[in-house]
């Protein structure tokens, strides 16, 4: 089945050193229809990952753990509603 949507999960350095193997095989874990969970290289915000950009929709979360991950598949992948607690200020400010 072709994907619409894809997560990507960084798994350079600085986010594994994060954790972000443990945030991969969460999305892994729960599966979505339509998205497509990709282990990516470097996003190039390594000093708040681990990184989770969703795509097309550029969402990008920072900082996440396995714990967040099915807030993220609920919340954001099923409902269509971004998880504002783990957005990356730097693309999503705050107004
Ligand atoms: S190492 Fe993950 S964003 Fe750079």
């Amino acid at each position: 089945m072709e994907s619409s949507r894809q997560v990507l999960v960084c798994q350079y350095v600085n986010c594994q050193s994060s954790g972000s193997e443990a945030v991969l095989s969460a999305f892994r874990a729960n599966p979505v229809a339509g998205v497509e969970v990709v282990a990516s290289e470097c996003q190039g915000q390594c000093s708040v990952g681990p990184t989770v950009r969703v795509l097309p929709d550029e969402t990008w979360y920072c900082r996440v753990k396995p714990e967040d991950v099915i807030e993220i598949v609920d919340h954001h992948l099923w409902d269509g509603k971004p998880v504002e607690r783990l957005l990356h200020p730097r693309f999503h400010p705050k107004f």
